[in-house]
């Protein structure tokens, strides 16, 4: 990959070149390179993800994927950082999937600190972890509500998972969440001499363009945990447009699904008339590569979590929990207590099915807290609460209760654990980026007598497996997941081993380590590889190694028109035509990006050094 710097933007074909020879276009000068990454193309994009056995053929032996990432000094930067310490709860996918990254091929890993700050920049707290670094700031204090409870909480997050009537907030949540950007982008300044920025969801989207804007030039990427919505759901999020805008700053843009990715692209074309091809789209910076990257989970680890030992209390909560059910099968469900989790359409599922099927399951349902200070989410606690009580008062009786729930947080052992014990896994969310409990619940169950995925199709997950494997559900249709639920209990075993056997088979075909190398081999790829004085002729932009030869072959094929002696018609003519042949293989190219050079206004810098906005952004 070569990155073209913007000093040379104004680099053009020489002045006697045949730039302005009769029939050729004046603004080769100006256009960038459209390159359309040959390597990557569509297809890869579809088969990234755990490949389908039964396809092709093949479940290989996966080495450490881990070590095949590249080398790179990488900087991840997230909301949230993990715990670091196997006996706490992990508090959610991303903190888990990332522990790896950081703990064996050093990253530096920049996150939230439990304590708010007074705002003032103090050098990046450095603690070392594993082979890597973790820094955890102090956020402003000031800022905070408005940057997490507030445009991350309470609009972002139910608008990206399509829950317009979830969301609220106040008009100066946005200025709070930019702000938090800029603080932790001035932050990471102290290791802007590292390889690579990796940015992680939704709490961090213009991060990318603060730390372009700090004049860091490292490549930069992006990953969303989340969904992405339609253009007509991401309208109601106000800013929306400087927001997208904002993370057209980063080099690569990465989803969890095939559906976020395309509704992305639905949006730039909506709302910027930007078109993408062969996933990359290009803009006035230059190019971005838009790709999905499935999360996956480490299927040896959880394994030996499986043979691990409790500590003696966890050991005692886990046994008092299986108690209750002395045996008899129950289902399991494992959820942040969030309202896209649809945990509430559960209840009603069971409500359902123990109508129809008196005391035939029960369900274990955990769900620790989660953004409890969310008036949304206290909302829904209760809700939740109130539907399970109803549920245990109509169904149950002195000696069985239909529901056990908690809001204890379990480590990752415990977990599986339980999971192994239960004969069905519930994961209905109404939406969800991924949702790791899916592949965890089938990567805990006992190959000789597994047990049944129940799965909505709205969750990332259902993109992995098919209607063959888990049994996918509308999660907005209690009666459909009580089918299901009431099919899972009764499935015979030779049925559930054949799902099960195909689940796993995917899950140990693309693990959370193929899925960090993956992404991370992308991003390297965005490195300067051609000194940029090599490529002064490119003008501005980008363009990758597999486009250079074409390139060249033009410059060659310039040189020689301009060395021949003009009053040498049939030599002029013949090295005029060859040199018009070479731009021509350019020019489709060249025009992919000029046609879109124009389509996104360039920002201009205000002091701050932050773009202004455009007029009408304002209206969002
Ligand atoms: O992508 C969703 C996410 O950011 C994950 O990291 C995690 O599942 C969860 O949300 C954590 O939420 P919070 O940090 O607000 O508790």
């Amino acid at each position: 990959m070569v990155r073209i710097q913007d000093t040379l933007d104004t680099a053009t074909l020489d002045s006697d070149s045949t730039s302005a020879a009769p029939g050729q276009d004046e603004t080769i000068g100006q256009a960038a390179f459209d390159q359309h990454l040959d390597d990557r193309p569509q297809e890869q994009q579809a088969s990234a993800g755990p490949s389908d056995p039964s396809v092709s053929g093949e479940v290989e032996d996966r080495f450490n994927a881990v070590n095949r990432q590249p080398d790179l000094k990488l900087v991840i930067i997230s909301n949230r950082v993990a715990p670091f310490d196997p006996n706490k709860p992990q508090t959610g996918g991303l903190a888990a999937a990332l522990e790896p990254v950081v703990e064996r091929s050093g990253a530096v890993w920049i996150g939230s600190s439990e304590t708010r700050g007074d705002g003032i920049e103090r050098p990046l707290p450095l603690v070392p972890t594993g082979a890597g670094h973790v820094a955890r700031l102090d956020l402003p204090a000031a800022d905070h509500p408005g940057y997490y409870r507030g445009y991350s909480n309470s609009t972002l997050w139910p608008a990206l998972h399509s829950l317009p009537n979830r969301m609220s907030g106040s008009e100066e949540d946005y200025g709070s969440y930019r702000r938090i950007n800029d603080f932790i982008a001035r932050a990471a300044f102290d290791v802007r001499d590292r390889d690579a920025f990796w940015v992680h969801d939704y709490h961090l989207l213009p991060l990318g363009a603060d730390l372009h804007d700090l004049g860091i030039e490292r490549p930069t990427g992006f990953f969303l945990h989340t969904p992405w919505p339609t253009p007509d759901m991401i309208e109601c999020v106000p800013n929306h447009r400087e927001l997208m805008k904002s993370m057209l700053k980063y080099d690569l843009l990465g989803f969890q699904t095939n559906r976020d990715l395309n509704n992305f692209l639905a949006c730039l074309r909506t709302h910027f008339g930007l078109e993408s091809e062969d996933g990359v789209v290009t803009t006035e910076r230059g190019q971005i590569r838009l790709q999905k990257f499935p999360i996956g989970i480490d299927p040896e680890q959880f394994a030996a979590y499986l043979a691990a030992d409790l500590s003696p209390a966890e050991q005692e909560k886990v046994s008092s929990l299986l108690q209750n059910f002395q045996g008899a099968k129950f289902a399991i469900g494992v959820d942040r207590l969030d309202y896209t989790k649809g945990i509430d359409k559960r209840v009603e599922a069971f409500n359902e099915l123990l109508t129809k099927e008196p005391q035939s399951i029960s369900l274990l349902q955990i769900a620790p807290s989660s953004r409890a200070d969310v008036e949304e989410y206290q909302k829904y606690k209760e809700d939740v609460e109130n539907a399970i009580n109803h549920v245990n008062a109509d169904h149950g009786t002195d000696e069985w209760r239909p529901i056990h729930y908690t809001n204890d947080s379990f480590s990752q052992a415990a977990l599986a654990r339980l999971y192994r014990a239960a004969k069905i896994g519930v994961v209905t969310p109404l939406r969800d980026g991924m949702n790791l409990v899916a592949k965890e619940y089938v990567a805990a169950q006992d190959p000789q007598d597994p047990g049944v995925l129940v799965l909505s199709k709205f969750a990332g997950a259902a993109e992995d497996f098919n209607d063959d494997e888990a049994l996918l559900v509308d999660p907005n249709d209690p009666k459909e997941i009580a089918d299901a639920i009431s099919e899972a209990a009764n499935m015979p075993l030779e049925e559930r081993v054949k799902r099960w056997r195909s689940m796993m088979d995917k899950i140990q075909s693309y693990t959370i380590h193929d899925w960090s190398a993956d992404y991370v081999r992308e991003l390297d790829r965005s490195r300067v590889t051609v000194p940029a004085d090599q490529c002064l002729h490119l003008g501005r932009g980008w363009t990758n190694e597999a486009h250079m030869p074409l390139y060249r072959n033009h410059a060659e094929a310039l040189a020689t028109y301009n060395e021949i002696d003009p009053t040498d018609v049939a030599l002029n003519e013949a090295a005029y035509a060859d040199e018009k042949k070479a731009y021509e293989a350019l020019e489709a190219r060249l025009m992919h990006t000029q046609r879109r050079l124009w389509d996104l206004p360039i920002p201009t810098a205000s002091l701050s050094g932050r773009p202004e906005q455009e007029p009408g952004a304002g209206e969002d």
